[in-house]
């Protein structure tokens, strides 16, 4: 299966791309007004680490009680203690979320919707980007980064819903990436089985499971319409995170090179703050943002009829639905 996006669209999207994030290093805070969410629940996924950890103690530092959803509880720990000091805030709680295992998620949101029966804010942000040659499998057998990064938050998300509607907040961020412009998902082969290799620089898996991250945003802003749950897509843009420390030392040390020119982790975190707090995106349920600003074009690649089909299919992958 080739790229959805026409050679056209790659290059616009390339130098678009290039141009916007040379803008982005020189550019000061954007103005926006925040809502005031002292006290308000805010689950976030990878609070671990990069973007994840940013985006807990900027959430901490405003007030809010917010939830780490991290795998490794050493690291998590660590960033707990980090960000209880830098926010002077002590309503901070970490609790074990491996996304890669349904088992590990379920249990989780349970402990969430216990402790916290309302949530206001998800902000769906941890990804694995893998760079391995052949496919790797989660708990459940799924494709590493479908089962992580899309499969994992479907899951996490649609058991925290009736949490969310209940808050007068009620907004969903997951992190996507502009990497998703050169994917190849496709819908009767999610997990990549009839894929003859993983293609561009094996890099496929990662940005397919980031196109599923945007429709997943898609279908979900338009479920939950009638009950005022806002749902945003956000890429950070090349940041200066340690998402690929998977990969080999040669690919590592090449995409470090890069990241010499990438933006800090504030500035990555910024459109993620903007869909999690600002009153200027509440009409923009739906809509993908990078940069801080909403970037329209990107969103020609999600199509409903995708949008809605990988719901569909996500749902009987993860038993929300049973196969008929
Ligand atoms: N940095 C960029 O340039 C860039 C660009 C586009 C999109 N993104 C997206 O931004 C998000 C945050 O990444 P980052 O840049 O901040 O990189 P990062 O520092 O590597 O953070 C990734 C986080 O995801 C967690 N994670 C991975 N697999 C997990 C699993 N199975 N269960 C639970 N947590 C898991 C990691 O936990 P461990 O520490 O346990 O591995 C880590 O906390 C990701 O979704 C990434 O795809 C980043």
């Amino acid at each position: 299966m080739g790229l959805h996006a026409t050679p056209y669209q790659l290059a616009y999207f390339l130098f678009e791309y290039i141009f916007a994030h040379i803008v982005e290093l020189f550019r000061g805070p954007p103005p926006r007004t925040e809502d005031n969410v002292d006290g308000k629940v805010v689950v976030v996924t990878g609070a671990n680490s990069g973007l994840g950890k940013y985006t807990a103690e900027e959430m901490a530092k405003r007030g809010a009680v917010v939830i780490m959803g991290c795998r490794n509880m050493t690291t998590g720990q660590e960033a707990q203690n980090e960000i209880k000091e830098k926010s002077g805030s002590n309503t901070i709680e970490l609790y074990s979320l491996d996304l890669s295992d349904m088992t590990s998620i379920r249990s989780f949101a349970a402990t969430v919707l216990k402790e916290h029966p309302v949530v206001d804010i998800l902000v769906n942000n941890a990804g694995i980007s893998l760079n391995d040659s052949t496919r790797t499998f989660t708990k459940d057998g799924f494709e590493m980064h479908m089962g992580t990064n899309h499969l994992g938050h479907f899951l996490l998300t649609n058991l925290l819903l009736e949490s969310l509607k209940k808050s007068s907040f009620k907004r969903i961020i997951t992190v996507s990436s502009t990497a998703c412009v050169m994917s190849n998902i496709d819908l009767s082969d999610l997990m990549m089985e009839k894929a003859q290799n993983l293609g561009l620089g094996n890099t496929m898996p990662y940005n397919n499971s980031k196109f599923a991250n945007a429709l997943f945003t898609k279908e979900l802003a338009k479920r939950m319409e009638p009950f005022n749950v806002k749902a945003y897509s956000v890429c950070p843009g090349l940041a200066k995170t340690d998402i690929f420390r998977h990969y080999s030392a040669g690919v590592r040390t090449l995409m470090n090179v890069m990241s010499v020119f990438g933006i800090p982790v504030e500035k990555g975190a910024d459109s993620i703050l903007l869909c999690g707090l600002a009153q200027e995106v509440s009409q923009d349920s739906g809509k993908f943002f990078r940069f801080s600003k909403h970037f329209a074009a990107i969103e020609k690649l999600f199509t409903d009829e995708m949008s809605e089909g990988l719901w569909e299919i996500s749902e009987k992958l993860v038993g929300l639905k049973k196969p008929q």
